[in-house]
């Protein structure tokens, strides 16, 4: 059986096929569109695997996906194929309406359609599950208990807008036409393979390259975070074990505000590689001009996933965040690759 990973060459995706294969004995077909977030060198240790194959194209491309599904027979589809990040969603959306609904929509037709024609014990075992954001809940005061699965959705940004348009799209297929599907509703992610874009990674390397650690306007927002292999285990339990149409968060209970996150990402690279001078990164730290429509606060809470299905992360923040630095010191060159071209064109735009 082969399951279908669509958005594999990016950060959660390759790091779920990586540990897929370690542990499955399911074959992977990794469709992605490689767009700037895409690397096909975090998938390199699987060239030689002959239960890997990496398909480069567009969840869109109802004819590519349909034409996969049939000649893999596929079991399983799971989707993170997306525009993933907020500031790039503030300053063109465009993107995101294209992949995260438009997108998640021809997949989903495309995952019906396929569905329908299997077999009674094929169309049994098929399943589509889509990986989604606490973000589509909105932002919570200090005071609010943390998202549950209950809770009505209210994006704020673009990024988050066009997610919930697609959560909903999924969650209509299983309501009207029975796709047995799962959403996942994750906080935020970091380990190995981020790209520098979003906050860990980025301020991993400015501090290695002795330059400013950005934080957006007091640093008092707070994100839950969540060691992308623990999401990789809930996803893979969900996969086994999940209820058809139900939706599941996934959370690591490890709320920090932003200027928390950067000063322990400081100490800890202070313990590992003291800086010449023998100062802190965390003198690095520079205040910059807020996000526009900032959220406060996310948190999850990832009770359901516990009772249901038993699970619940195994590293803490300060476990998975130094298994993260180890990770990027021990991965220059992976860092090197990622940050030419595309990339520093986006910070100057960003931060100038
Ligand atoms: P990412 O940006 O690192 O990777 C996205 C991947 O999707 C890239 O490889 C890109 O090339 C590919 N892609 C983009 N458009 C495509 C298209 N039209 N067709 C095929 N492939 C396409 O993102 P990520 O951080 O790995 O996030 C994966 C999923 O998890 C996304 O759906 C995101 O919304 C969700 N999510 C991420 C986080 C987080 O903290 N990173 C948290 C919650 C949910
Ligand atoms: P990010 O990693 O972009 O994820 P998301 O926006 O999906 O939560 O940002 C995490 C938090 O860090 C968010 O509150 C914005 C903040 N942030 C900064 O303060 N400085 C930065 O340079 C970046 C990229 C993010």
């Amino acid at each position: 059986m082969t399951i279908l990973v669509t958005g594999a060459a990016g950060f959660i995706g390759s790091n779920f096929v990586l540990d897929w294969l370690n542990q499955s004995k399911e074959d992977v077909v990794s469709l992605d569109l490689l767009t700037y977030a895409g690397n096909l060198e975090n998938l390199c240790s699987l060239n030689d695997n002959p239960h890997h194959h990496f398909v480069q194209g567009d969840i869109g491309d109802r004819n590519l996906v349909s034409s996969l599904l049939e000649k893999y027979q596929v079991r399983a589809i799971v989707n993170f194929a997306a525009e993933s990040h907020v500031d790039r969603s503030i300053l063109e959306p465009t993107d995101f309406i294209g992949t995260n609904i438009l997108g998640t929509y021809n997949l989903l037709e495309s995952a019906r359609i396929y569905c329908n024609n299997l077999d009674q014990n094929l169309k049994q075992d098929f399943r589509f599950l889509h990986i989604s954001s606490d973000e589509v809940y909105g932002s919570l005061s200090s005071s609010d208990p943390p998202s549950n699965e209950r809770d009505s959705y209210k994006p704020n940004s673009p990024y988050s807008a066009s997610k919930a348009a697609g959560d909903h799209l999924v969650r209509a297929w299983f309501q009207t036409y029975k796709l047995p599907v799962f959403t996942v509703n994750s906080a935020n992610n970091y380990g190995p393979y981020q790209f520098p874009e979003k906050l860990i990674p980025l301020c991993i390397l400015n501090a290695l390259q002795g330059k400013p650690l950005p934080i957006y306007g007091d640093g008092q927002q707070i994100r839950d975070w969540l060691y992308v292999k623990d999401h990789c285990a809930a996803i893979r339990e969900i996969l086994k074990h999940g209820q058809i149409g139900e939706t599941y968060n996934v959370g690591g209970w490890s709320e920090k505000t932003n200027l928390e996150v950067v000063e322990s990402l400081c100490s800890i690279l202070d313990a590992l590689k003291l800086k010449s001078n023998s100062k802190s990164y965390a003198n690095q730290i520079t205040f910059v001009k807020d996000r526009l429509g900032h959220d406060k606060r996310y948190a999850i809470d990832a009770s359901k996933l516990e009772r249901e299905l038993n699970w619940k992360p195994e590293e803490t923040f300060e476990t998975g965040l130094r298994k993260t630095v180890l990770w990027y010191l021990e991965n220059e060159a992976w860092m090197h690759h990622v940050v030419s071209g595309e990339y520093q064109h986006w910070i100057q735009k960003q931060y100038s």
